[in-house]
């Protein structure tokens, strides 16, 4: 069975429009826990123009399940990790200026740097995981540095069009998935997925594990936390019936 991670940052956009209490991400995410997600995800930005500091340590208390941390690779978030020992940290490239995670974080060209993040997080306990794009060369620097695991971003699979560039993009992430179990990392997929394109994606046997937010908190406002987490578990696990 593929675990579900339900990223609840977009329950702190609808917060931050207004700069008040509610909604709180960490209802949300307690929902999402009761109707079935197996951890949540959560995306501390430089910015904090969703999730702030206070988020990250109430949601870290209060939760039974797993916290995944989204983080740029930076000495200020590495000492946050630090401080609030999620049990994994993701990490992500970040640009001030992107509406949303734009692409994977680049590996190759930043080994070193990763390589010492990487030893203080698992030398902290913290599983230390990176996304990237589903390109080989990023999936063997993953391995060389020592993470637990890479995410590739789904991101391009879920913006492309034509059936003919979707299915290559489907072979990508197929390849990528592959090489990077056979190299000891354990496989996960995020970035854009909604009920209609996560099956393909859960059919990829060596994902275990798909960090989910934006569709599912839109989805929430029309049906409920618990329903669209619900929804949502019931695709993957349709999905994954029909193993590529
Ligand atoms: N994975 C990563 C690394 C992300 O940055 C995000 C967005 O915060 C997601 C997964 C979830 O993407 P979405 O909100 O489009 O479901």
């Amino acid at each position: 069975m593929i675990r579900l991670f339900v990223n609840v940052d977009h329950v702190a956009t609808v917060r931050e429009a207004r700069k008040t209490i509610e909604p709180s991400p960490l209802k949300a995410a307690l929902l999402a826990e009761k109707s079935g997600a197996q951890g949540i995800t959560i995306h501390l930005r430089e910015d904090r123009r969703h999730i702030q500091d206070s988020d990250v340590k109430a949601i870290q208390k209060a939760i039974r399940t797993k916290l995944n941390l989204e983080m740029a690779p930076t000495r200020e978030m590495v000492d946050l990790a630090l401080e609030t020992r999620p049990y994994q940290v993701s990490l992500v490239p970040e640009k001030r200026q992107e509406i949303t995670t734009e692409g994977g974080l680049d590996v190759c060209s930043q080994e070193n740097e990763l390589s010492l993040i990487r030893e203080r997080m698992q030398g902290g306990g913290i599983l230390f995981s990176l996304f990237i794009d589903p390109d080989l060369a990023q999936v063997d620097a993953s391995q060389r540095i020592g993470a637990d695991s890479v995410e590739f971003n789904t991101g391009k699979y879920t913006e492309l069009e034509t059936p003919e560039e979707i299915e290559a993009e489907l072979e990508r992430l197929k390849i990528a998935a592959k090489r990077a179990a056979e190299k000891g990392l354990r496989v996960f997929a995020g970035h854009g997925l909604n009920y209609d394109n996560v099956k393909p994606i859960a059919a990829i046997p060596e994902i275990e594990e798909l960090n989910i937010g934006h569709f599912i908190v839109g989805q929430a406002i029309y049906i409920g936390m618990e329903n669209a987490v619900i929804e949502m578990i019931r695709t993957i696990k349709m999905g994954r019936a029909q193993k590529s």
